[in-house]
């Protein structure tokens, strides 16, 4: 019998590459989907899961539908929410951290007992702001250093049962994530009016920052989360790209350095700002 596989957000760029490589080596995989999605439907291997993370009726109406034992779940849904933590509106807040850190959590309660029965395994996607925050993007840095967290709880609550609890690291790919967070940061630095524009130069930086960054290939994002399924005894741990493999070993580094560093990294050194 094949195995089954859960993976969340499966119609983003790392969810489908994902769901295709599991498919391929012969997984059952139920892809997570919050709308219709003909490609991956076709998919021979796939069935698609109506799935929103933040909603715990979703999450449970899902859970119905794989069969009684899992052998892994993939929390891979995830949003990023950026701009001035100043600016953030309460909303977006709450979205941040209900789709990155509530939303495994509560996939991960409802699963629990088919991973049991399949002897299954837990892997969830994190990023490298988990390890260092960054300016402009605080609200994902802090969803993600709280799944790592809250990951890191649930692998020593697990070890009784033998379910490892893993992490994926991926660097910055190329998916449609960053034109979602631009466009609805838009939309929130519209609603906060006059004081946007005291950080115009923080935003000019992070356009400039983000205009210049080299996103990779999915498809190694999806190797490693392979990997991490297959593995007979996987690693706690699967970092992709030079930046998630040195952002734990930067935020080692003595505060004031590396507060520096990362502002010369985002292009935030020497802003002079005014207004009040
Ligand atoms: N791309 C990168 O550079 C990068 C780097 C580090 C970590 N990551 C992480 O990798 C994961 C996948 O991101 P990606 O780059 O593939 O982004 P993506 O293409 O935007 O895919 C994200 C997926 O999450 C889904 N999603 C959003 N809100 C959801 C909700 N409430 N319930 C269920 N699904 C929801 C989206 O669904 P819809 O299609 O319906 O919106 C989409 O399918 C995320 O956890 C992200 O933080 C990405």
């Amino acid at each position: 019998m094949s195995k089954s596989v859960l993976v969340t957000g499966a119609a983003g760029g790392i969810g489908r590459a994902t769901v295709r490589a599991l498919a391929e080596r012969g997984h059952l995989v139920y892809a997570g989907v919050r709308g219709a999605d003909a490609e991956l439907a076709a998919l021979p291997g796939v069935r698609l899961l109506t799935l929103d993370v933040t909603d715990p009726e979703s999450v449970a109406a899902a859970a119905e539908q794989v069969g009684p034992e899992l052998h892994a779940v993939v929390n891979n849904a995830g949003v990023i929410v950026q701009g001035p933590l100043e600016l953030v509106p309460p909303g977006e807040l709450l979205r941040q951290f209900a789709v990155n850190t509530f939303g495994p959590v509560f996939v991960i309660q409802a699963l629990l007992p088919k991973l049991r029965a399949g002897h299954g395994r837990i892997v969830n996607v994190s990023a490298p702001t988990a390890y260092l925050s960054m300016p402009m993007l605080g609200p994902l840095s802090a969803s993600k250093a709280a799944l790592e967290s809250l990951s890191t709880a649930l692998r020593t609550e697990l070890a009784a049962w033998g379910i490892p609890v893993v992490m994926i690291v991926p660097g910055a790919a190329e998916t449609a994530i960053f034109t979602k967070a631009e466009a609805a940061a838009r939309t929130s630095l519209a609603a906060a009016g006059s004081r946007t524009s005291l950080y115009d130069a923080h935003l000019a930086a992070l356009g400039k920052m983000s205009a210049g960054q080299k996103l990779a290939p999915v498809q190694p994002v999806a190797d490693a989360v392979v990997a991490a399924v297959t593995a007979r005894d996987p690693k706690r741990r699967y970092s992709i790209g030079g930046m998630a493999r040195s952002a734990p070993l930067l935020a080692r580094l003595p505060s004031g350095l590396r507060d520096r560093l990362i502002a010369g990294l985002m292009g935030l050194n020497g802003i002079k700002a005014g207004g009040v």
